[in-house]
């Protein structure tokens, strides 16, 4: 059986003191609970508290982007390296936010989860269609082929130490959660195109839904055979909704 795992993604949102009565709630509700794996990515500046702050709990940690580069000089860039300094888990690899806006290619992802993987770190990498892509029956072309490059890279062996996450560009901060027979459709897609490459991998995956996940829907979605938990974003910043949403998950 596969283990879920509900992982908020606060994108660049928060402050120090914030962040604290975040994860104050967050520790005395969740430390503890059993059946599901979570964690917080927060931004860099931030992953220090993370670290002193969830030392020691059943909450784990993550960052939000990456660099495919080592070291050298890249201005405003952060390492894998740097990032297992302060003893991260995970990073998410591919968002849609960093596609789009900042122009990021599949190869550009493919080399940031290696580098992630190469240090040691678990990317969460995130694949998914826009509203006109999926209008026009592409979707699975597309996450096909986000998944493709990552594959073709690193080797489809390489998904054994990673979290795979379905984000649908256009449920992500809309309030249009996929219905879960959609977001199920595509996760039975991912890993059906794993499977034909390795079953045991692909059997093994966790695959997070991530679009409009609250407290409400996060259930319904989670009791789907290939949706293993998720990856949160406006809700994961509200103390009782993402309590909510980890529980379902357990
Ligand atoms: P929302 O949950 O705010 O739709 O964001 C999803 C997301 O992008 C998480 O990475």
């Amino acid at each position: 059986m596969r283990r879920k795992l509900v992982a908020g993604n606060w994108k660049m949102h928060g402050g120090l003191a914030e962040n604290q009565a975040l994860l104050e709630a967050l520790k005395s509700a969740l430390n503890g609970l059993q059946g599901a794996g979570m964690a917080v990515c927060a931004p860099y500046p931030y992953l220090a508290q993370l670290q002193s702050e969830l030392a020691a709990t059943d909450l784990a940690w993550g960052a939000q982007n990456v660099s495919e580069h080592a070291k050298g000089a890249f201005t405003g860039e952060v390492s894998t390296s740097m990032l297992k300094d302060f003893g991260c888990t995970y990073v998410i690899v591919g968002h849609s936010e960093r596609r789009s806006l900042y122009g990021e290619s599949d190869e550009t992802v493919a080399k940031k989860f290696m580098a992630a993987q190469a240090a040691g770190l678990i990317p969460i990498l995130c694949v998914g269609e826009t509203l006109a892509e999926r209008e026009g029956g592409v979707t699975e072309q597309v996450v096909g082929r986000q998944l493709d490059a990552v594959v073709h890279a690193a080797g489809v062996d390489a998904l054994a130490k990673a979290v795979v996450a379905y984000e649908p560009v256009w449920a992500i901060g809309t309030g249009k959660t996929a219905t879960p027979e959609q977001a199920q459709a595509v996760h039975a897609y991912i890993r059906g195109k794993i499977s034909g490459l390795n079953k045991a991998v692909a059997d093994g995956l966790v695959i997070q839904y991530g679009g409009s996940v609250k407290a409400a829907n996060a259930a319904e979605l989670f009791s789907q055979p290939d949706i293993d938990g998720g990856l949160i974003g406006g809700a994961s910043l509200i103390a009782d909704e993402f309590i909510a949403i980890c529980k379902a998950a357990a």
